[in-house]
Parts: structure tokens; sequence; C-alpha cells
């Protein structure tokens, strides 16, 4: 079975790999386990040692010819992550136009030319939801985005349930939480500040955070969203039917509590080095964003999220050898 990853050298792309090689197998079309043949990642950029077990293809998604000339004919899986992501979407809308909504329908338009329709999972995101909204949301919410980056997501679930209604392939939507806690350097997204209340304190660095502590978070952990891509692809088609986009399960903290648990975990001189500087800019981004949910489907499915924010912040600790 072949695979494919767009986004192949991002943080959950790379570490989607990485999980894949281990696991050896994927569930095939038949409902049985079908061993991973070759694992093929795109990007504009890659980790400095990629894994040599797992093929490189540096280019841009939305580029033409650049999908049809990477993806073989007999690809089996292929899972969506390419992003610009929200703030960088929103900054230069026509860079999250053509990546996001042109590069998604290049990918889709490749897979169809496919041998046999493939696979698919794509990441939405919670920035799908926006506006008035319900102090909880459930699965029966309509998402009306407030940013381009969660407009361009709510497309690309709209055109993976077409194409799969279709018969083109067999798409599967997950709308992300947060993910939290991302290693290395923030990004470009607005989400940015939820992994960074942990990880420059806990990294011994101080931290401007840029959005008031009252503020709430939606998050998921690394380790569970990567359980959630294989799990959303092993399931079979009846599970998903004609509702081809799920909403994931996550746990919902504000930012006080997370420096009050960070306190608890690690001492207060940790906890201490987050200081507050508000960002307007960041703050109308993240303030359309919804923080609490209810995932009945998601849950009846498979779908689970971390059990509290202490083993969220534990295995980051954990991952990143930290003395605490
Ligand atoms: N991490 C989160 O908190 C979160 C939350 C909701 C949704 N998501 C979605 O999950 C996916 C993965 O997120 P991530 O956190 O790994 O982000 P990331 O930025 O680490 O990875 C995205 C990758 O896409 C690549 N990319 C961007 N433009 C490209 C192009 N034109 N051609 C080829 N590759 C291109 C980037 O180089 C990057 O490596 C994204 O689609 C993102 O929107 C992430």
């Amino acid at each position: 079975m072949k695979v494919f990853i767009t986004g192949g050298g991002g943080f959950l792309g790379y570490r989607l790999a990485r999980t894949l090689l281990e696991r050896g197998t994927l569930t095939g079309r038949d409902g049985k386990a079908a061993p991973i043949t070759q694992i093929k990642l795109l990007d504009t950029v890659f980790p400095p040692q990629t894994d040599p077990r797992l093929q490189r293809v540096q280019g841009d998604l939305s580029a033409p010819g650049t999908i049809a000339a990477a993806l073989e004919p007999d690809t089996a899986s292929v899972f969506h992550l390419a992003s610009v992501v929200s703030a960088g979407a929103e900054a230069d809308f026509d860079l999250g136009m053509r990546v996001n909504l042109e590069g998604t329908r290049i990918l889709l338009e490749a897979c169809r030319q496919l041998e046999r329709p493939p696979r698919l999972v794509f990441t939405s995101s919670v920035a799908a939801f926006g506006g008035e909204l319900p102090a909880t949301l459930d699965d029966s919410t309509t998402p009306k985005p407030q940013t381009s980056y969660g407009t361009q997501k709510v497309i690309g679930e709209y055109l993976v349930a077409d194409y799969t209604r279709r018969g083109f392939l067999d798409g599967r939507s997950l709308r992300l939480p947060t993910i939290v806690v991302r290693p290395g350097k923030p990004n470009l997204a607005a989400s940015s500040f939820a992994s960074a209340i942990f990880r420059e304190p806990l990294g011994g660095e101080i931290y401007e955070c840029p959005l008031p502590d009252t503020t709430g978070i939606w998050l998921l952990s690394p380790r569970k969203v990567i359980e959630a891509f294989v799990h959303a692809h092993d399931l079979p088609e009846t599970a998903w039917g004609s509702n081809r986009v799920v909403n994931l399960p996550g746990i919902t903290i504000t930012i006080r509590q997370a420096v009050a648990e960070l306190r608890r975990i690690a001492g207060r001189e940790v906890a201490e080095r987050v200081r507050f500087k508000i960002d307007p800019r960041i703050k109308a981004i993240v303030d359309t964003w919804p923080v609490r949910f209810a995932t009945p489907r998601a849950l009846a499915m498979g779908f689970s999220a971390d059990s509290d924010i202490e083993s969220v912040i534990r295995d980051h600790i954990r991952e990143q050898g930290i003395a605490v």
C-alpha cells in the first residue's frame, strides 16, 4: 500500500509519517490490515534529518504539475495536511487561496485520476466555526468561518465530500482542535500562543502571551491527533456514511488554568515566565474561535481526547527530555 502525505515535512505530517513507519500497516478497503510499501512526503521544506525510509518530494502543492508528477498511480492512501496556517492565510489572502483552496482542488483532481479511488484524510480545523456561537457547539452547529483560513477549510470539506459522493475518492475530513504542545519554534498560526504558553516557560524562556488569561482553548495533544488520523483512515466507509466530516474530541482550558497547571507541575519560577502583552490582531482572530464542544459523533466513532491537561504537559516534558 502506497501512502502520500502532503505537508509531510511539517509538524503533524512528519509525525504521522514516523508513526506509519513504526506501525507498518493501514487498513485497506477490504477492512484488512495491508502492509505499507511506500510513504511519500510532499512539502516545500523538510526537517534537516528525514528518515531515509521516507521518500521526499520538494515542491509547491499548488504549482502546475507538482502533484500529478509526485502522486503514483497506485497510491492507496492520501493524508492532506499541507496548508498555509491561520494567521498566514489572513495576512496573505492570495497565498491562502492558492495553497489552501486551489492546492486542495488540484490534489483532489489528481486523486480522481488514480487507478483506484484512494482513501483521503483531510485536516480541517475548528476555525470552520465563528460568528455568533452557542456556549457549547455540537455536531449540528453550522460552520460560519470568520477568517479566510476557516473559509478555505470549509470549502475543502465540501469538496472532499462531493468527490466522495461522486466515487472519485473515499474522503474523511477532521476538524482539529488546537494541537498542544507543538515543539520547536512558534509558527504563523494565531493559535501559536496555546503551545508557547507551556513550551517557552518549560524551555527556560519568558513568554509574552498576546491574549488575556480568560481566553479559552479547545485542545488536543499531538499523540492523540496522530492516533485520530490513523483511526479516521482505518474506519470503514459505513462508519462515515454520507457525513464525511467530524469534530474531533478535545479538552477546554483557559490560559489562567494552563498557567496554574504549569505552576503545579513545574513550579512557581516556571509559571512566572508567562507575561501578558495583548496583541489586538491575534485577539481579533482567536476571539472568533469556539472553545467548548460536545462531540458525541466522534466519540461514538471511536475517536478520543486526552484525559486532562496534565497528561498533555507531561507528554511534552517526556518527549523533550525536560527535567522538572
Ligand atoms: N497544529 C494545529 O494546531 C492545527 C489545528 C487545526 C488544523 N490544523 C491543520 O493540520 C494541518 C497540519 O498542521 P501542522 O500543525 O502540521 O502545520 P505545519 O505548518 O507544521 O505543516 C503544514 C505544512 O504544509 C506545508 N506547505 C505549506 N504550503 C505548501 C505548499 N504550497 N506546498 C506544499 N507544502 C506546503 C508547510 O511547509 C508545512 O510543512 C494543516 O492543514 C493545518 O491547517 C492544525
